[in-house]
């Protein structure tokens, strides 16, 4: 049928409404149902492109020491990761979990490492990351591929770094791609990751329980399984035990939760950039101080090194 047609183009309308209708109804059913139990594509792919950045589509929640905006937060937590990382021109790195891939286009032009190779587990953003890529002529830089981070289609000893920004919580488990990620390094190749962890148990009933409850909103919506459920003490012991040397685990928890929560205070305006029913608990998580809201929240850089 012709395109100018109005009967074939009904349909399409109709379609529109049908898909917005699904997602609102999938939004009501992930943010307020307490026995909703999505796996980590079917939450991405429900969240689709509605980052509350204004500029870009990163996925994680920034590194506020120096920034003003939630753009150049995110920004500022991809360069602490490279910058963590030695990442430079003639590495090989492979970045798991690369979401929309922003972090990559940035390091392709911040530290210029001769390639990059992404690992993403959910196909809609792969394809996004992609044209971006297509659209900014890096193809030949970055190489961003649908792939898990717990078996990494890459040779043995074939990537100078790999990192994982705001994204091996996810990983089931995080300890399968520490084994990947020991596999696929050169000797002396180096491990970073930006991750989300629970918090040192608080000392009392109410503050362990305030910790539990943070913890289990965070866990239960955003697909992160139970195995990965331990503080930094473990991951530092995991780290070792899958034979990485110069292990470090660092709390950056001060410069990420609370300066995000006061930037999402002081700019009621960004939240408009949310589907309206994930409006909805932003808006209620607005209401709740920083200190209960992410009591039960660890956030750490953490950095290890394949022995040579
Ligand atoms: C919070 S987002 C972070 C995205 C990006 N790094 C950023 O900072 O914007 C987590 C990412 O991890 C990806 N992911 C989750 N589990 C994965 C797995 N097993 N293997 C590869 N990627 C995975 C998700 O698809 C998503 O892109």
């Amino acid at each position: 049928m012709a395109e100018s047609d109005p009967a074939s183009r009904r349909p399409e309308g109709g379609g529109r409404r049908r898909g917005a209708l699904a997602r609102g109804l999938g939004y009501l059913d992930w943010v307020f149902n307490p026995f909703q139990r999505r796996d980590v594509t079917e939450v991405y792919d429900l969240l689709g492109t509605g980052a509350i950045t204004a500029e870009g589509l990163y996925l994680n929640l920034g590194y506020w020491e120096a920034a003003d905006d939630l753009d150049a937060a995110s920004d500022a937590l991809a360069r602490l990761v490279a910058d963590t990382a030695g990442m430079g021109p003639g590495d090989t790195v492979l970045d798991v979990g690369y979401g929309f891939g922003d972090q990559d286009l940035l390091w392709a032009r911040s530290h210029a490492p001769a390639q990059i190779i992404g690992l993403n587990i959910t196909a809609s953003q792969v394809a996004e990351a992609r044209r971006r890529v297509g659209e900014a002529g890096l193809e030949a830089q970055l190489d961003l591929r649908e792939g898990s981070a717990t078996e990494m289609p890459l040779a043995d000893a074939s990537v100078d770094a790999v990192v994982a920004l705001e994204s091996a919580f996810h990983f089931r488990p995080r300890e399968a791609f520490f084994r990947e990620a020991w596999r696929v390094l050169r000797p002396g190749g180096r491990l970073v990751t930006a991750d989300i962890l629970p918090q040192p148990a608080a000392t009392g009933r109410a503050g362990r329980l305030k910790q539990r409850l943070s913890w289990w909103l965070v866990a239960s919506r955003f697909a992160i399984p139970d195995a990965n459920r331990y503080t930094r003490d473990a991951y530092a012991d995991l780290l070792d035990a899958a034979g990485f040397t110069a292990v470090a685990v660092r709390s950056i928890r001060e410069q990420v939760y609370a300066p995000l929560h006061q930037w999402l205070r002081d700019h009621p305006e960004t939240l408009q950039r949310l589907h309206p029913v994930a409006r909805v608990p932003a808006r209620l998580a607005r209401g709740i101080d920083a200190a209960t809201l992410y009591a039960g929240l660890d956030y750490v850089l953490a950095s290890a090194v394949k022995p040579q």
